[in-house]
């Protein structure tokens, strides 16, 4: 039984051109150095408080790779110690408590395991698993940081969407980093499976 209370959140980065990662998955475009006079500055503090907010992380598989690459390149890991749902049918390495694995429909996953034990669940990539979380009508809301470059070409935000998704823009940030930042909620759709 879904929680009415619980809320899925798609959130990425892309480039001005819609892409959330070059196509062999580098992201070294997303170091940018623009500055936008009047922009918002980000207080480490609120975005900590921010983050405590979320209850637990879903991602794929090659995003759940990519992260364990930053870690091993001495960068961190991204989801501090929330539970982090990785989709995979493979076996990979698990380096931590918090990190879970799951094969199979994504929308009993959802609507099963996530919304009766977590109220904000964020869904972080890649487009692959966007698109399926948008295209079964899983997620509540859209977050999506524009950063101020061209890549040209790429992995695009949402993969294989194959339907149109109506949605409401509820708010707009822009940061002195020159990143704007959009929220949309998703419109309520019927799911065509
Ligand atoms: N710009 C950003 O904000 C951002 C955010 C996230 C990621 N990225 C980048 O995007 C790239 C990855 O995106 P992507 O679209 O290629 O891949 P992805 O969405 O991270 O992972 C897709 C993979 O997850 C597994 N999977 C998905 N749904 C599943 C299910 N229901 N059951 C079992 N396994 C499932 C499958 O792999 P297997 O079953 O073979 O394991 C699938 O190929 C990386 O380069 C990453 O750095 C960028």
């Amino acid at each position: 039984m879904a929680n009415p209370d619980s809320r899925v959140t798609i959130h990425m980065a892309a480039s001005l051109d819609g892409f959330i990662a070059r196509k062999d998955g580098r992201v070294d475009w997303m170091e940018t150095s623009d500055e936008f006079i009047g922009g918002e500055s980000l207080d480490p503090g609120d975005v900590e408080a921010f983050l405590q907010t979320i209850d637990c992380y879903v991602m794929g598989s090659r995003t759940y790779e990519t992260a364990l690459s930053f870690e091993a390149k001495g960068l961190g890991w991204a989801y501090g110690d929330k539970p982090t749902f990785v989709l995979t049918s493979r076996n990979l390495p698990r380096t931590r408590d918090t990190v879970e694995f799951y094969s199979g429909d994504l929308s009993r996953f959802v609507n099963e395991r996530l919304r009766p034990a977590f109220g904000s669940i964020w869904f972080v990539g890649g487009g692959t698993v966007s698109g399926e979380c948008l295209r079964r009508g899983l997620a509540d809301e859209i977050r999506y940081s524009i950063l101020p470059v061209l890549i040209g070409d790429g992995i695009p935000f949402f993969e294989k969407l194959g339907r149109d998704v109506a949605l409401h823009l509820a708010e707009i940030k822009a940061y002195n980093s020159g990143i704007v930042e959009l929220r949309y909620d998703v419109s309520v759709v019927t799911v065509e499976e």
